[in-house]
């Protein structure tokens, strides 16, 4: 038997000495002690390139693929596609000291990797909310032809129930090399993405595999320093464990953005209501701001493919289904606001909106409020001045409206110049306290609608705007 290093377990030992065939195997099977391994993370979006980052961190050597070049020429030339605060430290500090690499290469990340992170995006792919599942199988093809020895394969994607069984057939039909495939779901929230990667409220680790289960708790050990907050699982319920994260979180804001519409038709506020609710041990504050509806690469995407999984099982999810209606609908509160308050006609009306990410801290727009409140104004003739302090490019990238109705701007006091409604949509640190003096002298007509309820009523109706929040 070959020497063992002392962070090899007596359990650990007896299960190598049993199952290493060859003592190059062996050998790399040694390099899973903490802090050591080599990973590979395929898809270097908020998931891939936060995860690669982080694990460099913790000392391990990754290697991090994707197949846009230009993201990872970036990546390569130190700069960071996304807006993601703490991110550019973190990617700058590991590359320096060479314990992250990028490439376009999946055959490289395949034979580099003693794990392998599927981190590709499953988006919406038809109108009944199914996931598509195109990229992850393709990239698990390319890779699963490429490893050189045992394997973990662990999907960080977020996809349906029974993945892990087809991915595993994929590989298999790939490779005669040993394998297993994980259930990992990520559950870091954009905008703070650094630090919920770094400090995991828990780890979820689906699979029956020892071999795989073993290593995944060496990898993920070094994230706790107190309490270990690993949870071991079947792939199919880690599965289930994400989309009904991700669904229960969703309902919340859509139970109290009814809870606030409700309050508007009554003459309540909602903002006594949710502080009343919240403080209830049981319900907790979280996720409970009314608001102009959510958006996000997740929770839409995700509350619709549960519903589709469900229907698969001849089910309905019809509360999920509800809050995915009810957050619809939502997105367009400001839209009935503005047209009872401006008139219906708003085609020689200038509106500007503050914020256009999904939430701040993030410059992602995708299915974000702001982008279908742009919509529905360009549609009725509106002239739109917007801003945003990091979305600004990614909002015109996905909102592909070549007119002369939209300007876009730097600064937050040249979108709301001439204009007859400000319309908050997104909480930005720095919109939470403007000089409303200085917007009341540059507005054309002082209207603020404000879709995240920061404003103070009674001050700025003091200055003489027009005031209208969520449910107050
Ligand atoms: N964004 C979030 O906050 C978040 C949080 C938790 C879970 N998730 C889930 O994680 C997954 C990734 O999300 P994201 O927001 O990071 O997506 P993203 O769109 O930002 O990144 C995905 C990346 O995968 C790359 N890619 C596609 N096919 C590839 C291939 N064959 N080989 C290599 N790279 C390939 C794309 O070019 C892209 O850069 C999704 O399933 C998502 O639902 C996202």
């Amino acid at each position: 038997m070959w020497a063992i290093g002392p962070s090899v377990s007596a359990d650990r030992r007896r299960h190598l000495s049993v199952n290493v065939a060859s003592k190059t195997r062996h050998m790399r099977e040694l390099s899973y002690s903490p802090g050591r391994m080599k990973l590979s993370v395929i898809g270097t979006g908020y998931v891939g390139l936060v995860a690669a980052a982080a694990f460099a961190e913790h000392g391990n050597d990754v290697v991090c693929a994707d197949i846009d070049e230009t993201k990872i020429a970036a990546l390569r030339a130190g700069e960071i596609p996304i807006y993601e605060p703490g991110l550019e430290q973190l990617v700058r500090r590991n590359s320096e000291a060479g314990r992250l690499r990028f490439t376009t290469d999946n055959a490289e990340a395949a034979a580099h990797g003693q794990v392998i992170f599927m981190a590709v995006g499953t988006p919406t792919a038809s109108a009944d909310g199914a996931p598509d599942l195109s990229f992850l199988f393709k990239a698990v093809k390319q890779v699963a032809a490429n490893i050189r020895d045992y394997t973990v394969f662990v999907n960080k994607s977020t996809v349906p129930v029974g993945t892990a069984e087809r991915v595993a057939r994929i590989v298999g039909e790939q490779t005669s090399e040993r394998f297993a495939v994980v259930s990992n779901p990520e559950f870091l929230k954009e905008g703070s993405a650094v630090d919920d990667f770094m400090k995991p409220d828990r780890v979820i680790i689906g699979t029956q595999d020892d071999e795989a289960r073993d290593v995944m708790r060496r990898l993920y050990k070094s994230f706790f320093r107190t309490t270990e907050r690993i949870m071991f699982m079947d792939a199919r319920s880690a599965e289930i464990t994400k989309y009904a994260c991700n669904a229960y979180l969703a309902t919340r804001v859509s139970f109290i953005n009814d809870v606030a519409n409700l309050c508007d038709a009554a003459g309540a506020d909602v903002e006594h209501v949710r502080r009343g609710m919240g403080s209830d041990a049981r319900i907790g504050n979280k996720f409970l701001f009314p608001g102009a509806g959510y958006g996000g690469s997740c929770f839409p995407k995700d509350t619709r493919a549960l519903i589709r999984t469900a229907r698969e099982y001849g089910l309905s999810m019809s509360l999920v289904a509800s809050a995915e209606r009810i957050n619809e609908a939502q997105k367009l509160v400001l839209i009935r606001k503005l047209r009872r308050h401006l008139g219906a006609d708003l085609s020689q009306c200038t509106v500007a909106l503050w914020g256009l990410a999904f939430k701040p801290n993030t410059d992602d727009v995708r299915e974000a409020p702001a982008l279908v409140v742009a919509k529905a104004l360009l549609e009725d003739g509106a002239k739109l001045r917007v801003t945003d302090p990091e979305a600004m490019a990614n909002f015109r990238d996905s909102l592909r409206a070549d007119t002369d109705q939209l300007t876009v701007c730097d600064d937050p006091y040249t979108a709301a110049e001439g204009a007859d409604a400000l319309l908050l949509m997104t909480e930005w640190r720095q919109y939470r306290n403007p000089d409303f003096e200085r917007l009341r002298r540059i507005m054309r007509q002082p209207a603020l609608f404000d879709g995240r309820n920061q404003w103070d009523r009674a001050q700025v109706e003091g200055l003489g705007f027009h005031y209208e929040g969520i449910g107050r």
